[in-house]
């Protein structure tokens, strides 16, 4: 059994907890917040121990390894003390907002042998990981194109948006990983464009967009697509298409029921689309903890590391900078 402690049990942690304490070869090691509240809450409900700091959960024989899922500006030290006290980790995305962070902490932890997975959960979902596959398998032929849409049921609360870091890295970051996981080839160039139509006044503000169109290409020429939305008035809308010279695979969305309803005046009329991340990608997350298990247990590489989280941010710095500057830019220009 590996014992994982969760750092951190807001929205994401409390369910991270939930799918170790439910893992056949995990145990909940036990939780720590800053919030008391929410590890007191987290801990009852679980029956686990309550750490109460970073440093207790780290300096514990009866700690294996750690999931962290505290606020995003927290993860960067918490990947250096974990490193440093030697115990595996599996962080939330993203690794940091600033890219010279991101570099710092690589710096820091470069060496240790410490296996650090980034929580890029949907390449754990059966359907998208099916398109890599089928990819991998010939089906397709010779990849050309990816077509990546993501769109959330509604746009985030104002005080979420507005300590986000913007669009890019914190939503768009999630399809950048995916693009890459499908490519199967490094991102030479990126071109993006935005717009302020979901909420303009909010945006304006924040100097942020909610709608977002992404080209990335790789030195081969292969293309992928991203289409953001902060607002899909139907649901969570979570798609990835790749199309090559043989065919094309697809990975849909998923509805709450398959039932299809025919009446006199429509037909082929479904159900509505599971709502969010935590219940769309509810499969993925529990495979997430199954393959971070796997990696500490076997001494395997994790499937999605740290590397995988900072080329992500790469792609997220420039797109941001595609905007700014309104041309095609390189990744080699970013740091
Ligand atoms: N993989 C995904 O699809 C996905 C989805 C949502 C959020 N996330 C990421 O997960 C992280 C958490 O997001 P959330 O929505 O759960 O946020 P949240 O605010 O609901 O929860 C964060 C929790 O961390 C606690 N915390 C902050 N600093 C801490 C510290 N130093 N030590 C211990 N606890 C600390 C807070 O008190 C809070 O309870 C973010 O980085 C976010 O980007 C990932």
């Amino acid at each position: 059994m590996l014992k994982i402690a969760v750092l951190g049990v807001g929205r994401i942690g409390r369910m991270h907890a939930e799918n170790i304490a439910a893992h056949p070869r995990a145990e909940l090691a036990g939780v720590f917040d800053v919030l008391a509240p929410a590890a007191v809450e987290v801990s009852e409900k679980l029956g686990a121990i309550r750490f109460d700091s970073v440093e207790a959960v780290l300096a514990s024989p009866d700690v294996d390894a750690v999931l962290i899922a505290t606020s995003t500006a927290t993860h960067a030290d918490l990947i250096e003390q974990a490193t440093a006290a030697g115990k595996p980790i599996l962080c939330e995305k993203p690794i940091d907002l600033s890219l010279d962070r991101v570099n710092a902490c690589a710096r820091t932890i470069a060496g240790s042998g410490v296996p650090v997975m980034l929580g890029f959960v949907r390449r754990f979902d059966s359907g998208h990981s099916a398109v890599r596959r089928a990819i991998e398998d010939g089906k397709i032929g010779e990849l050309h194109q990816v077509v990546i849409t993501s769109r959330d049921p509604g746009m985030a609360p104002d005080a979420y948006v507005e300590v986000s870091g913007g669009i890019f890295r914190d939503m768009t970051i999630h399809d950048f990983d995916m693009a890459r996981f499908i490519l199967g080839e490094d991102v030479a160039e990126v071109t993006a464009t935005g717009s302020r139509l979901v909420d303009p006044a909010l945006m304006e503000r924040c100097d942020d967009y909610d709608t977002v169109s992404v080209i990335l290409k790789t030195a081969s020429g292969r293309q992928a697509i991203i289409n953001n939305s902060r607002r899909a008035v139907y649901g969570y809308d979570q798609r990835v298409e790749a199309f090559g010279s043989a065919g094309m695979a697809i990975s849909e969305n998923h509805p709450l029921n398959h039932l299809r309803l025919y009446g006199d005046s429509y037909t082929d009329q479904a159900a509505p689309l599971l709502n969010f991340f935590i219940e769309r990608y509810a499969e993925a997350f529990a495979a997430e903890i199954d393959s971070f298990v796997d990696a500490v247990e076997q001494g395997k590489a994790p499937e999605v590391d740290f590397e995988d989280g900072r080329q992500a941010l790469i792609l997220a710095e420039a797109a941001i900078r595609s905007i700014a500057e309104g041309r095609t830019v390189r990744t080699s220009e970013i740091g």
